[in-house]
C-alpha cells in the first residue's frame, strides 16, 4: 500500500545540495521509490561517491556540478538535465548552509556576504527550476530564446 502510494516510478527529482548530509538522504529515499534522480551541488567527487552508491541500489542517476547562486550555472545545469532526462517532475531545492552563531550576533555585512545568496537562491533557482517542471520542453525562456 505505501510502496503503491509512494511510487515514483519515471518520475525524474533534481535534488540540489546532493553532495552530501540532507541532500544524499532525499536522494537514497527517491530512489527508493523509484524516480531517476538528478544530483546538483559543486564538488564532483563527492557527487560522483553518491552516484556510485545510488546507482549500486538500481537507480538511474546522474550528477551535475552547478553552484546555485550562479544563474549562468543553473540555466547550463538545467539544460543538461532536460537534455538526459526530459521532463523535470520534483525540486528538492536543499542546497544551502547554516549559520551557527545566536541571531542577535548577526550584522549587516554577514547578511551580505554569501548568506543573502543562499538565502536567495531558493528564490531564484526554484524559479528557473520550477517553470521547467512545470512547463517541461516547451518553455522558451524568459527572453524567449532557450
Ligand atoms: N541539518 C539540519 O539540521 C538542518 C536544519 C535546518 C535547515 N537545514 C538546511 O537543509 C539544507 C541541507 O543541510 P545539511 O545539514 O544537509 O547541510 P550540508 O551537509 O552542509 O549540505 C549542504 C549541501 O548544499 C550544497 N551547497 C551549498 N552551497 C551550494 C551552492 N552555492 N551551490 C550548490 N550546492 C551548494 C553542498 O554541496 P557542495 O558544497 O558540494 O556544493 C551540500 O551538498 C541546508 O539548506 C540547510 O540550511 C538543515
Amino acid at each position: 500500500m505505501l510502496e503503491k502510494l509512494c511510487n515514483l516510478d519515471n518520475k525524474t527529482a533534481i535534488i540540489t545540495g546532493a553532495s552530501s548530509g540532507l541532500g544524499v538522504q532525499f536522494a537514497k529515499a527517491l530512489t527508493k521509490a523509484g524516480a531517476r534522480v538528478a544530483l546538483v551541488a559543486r564538488r564532483e567527487e563527492k557527487l560522483k561517491k553518491v552516484k556510485e552508491m545510488l546507482t549500486q541500489m538500481g537507480g538511474k542517476i546522474e550528477y551535475y556540478t552547478a553552484d546555485v547562486t550562479i544563474s549562468d550555472q543553473v540555466e547550463k545545469c538545467i539544460h543538461s538535465i532536460q537534455k538526459d532526462f526530459g521532463q523535470i517532475d520534483i525540486l528538492v531545492n536543499n542546497a544551502g548552509f547554516a549559520t551557527l552563531e545566536p541571531t542577535e550576533e548577526h550584522n549587516l555585512d554577514s547578511w551580505h556576504s554569501p548568506t543573502t545568496k543562499v538565502v536567495c537562491f531558493p528564490f531564484s533557482s526554484s524559479d528557473a527550476f520550477c517553470v521547467r517542471c512545470t512547463l517541461g520542453n516547451s518553455w522558451s525562456g524568459p527572453t524567449g530564446r532557450d
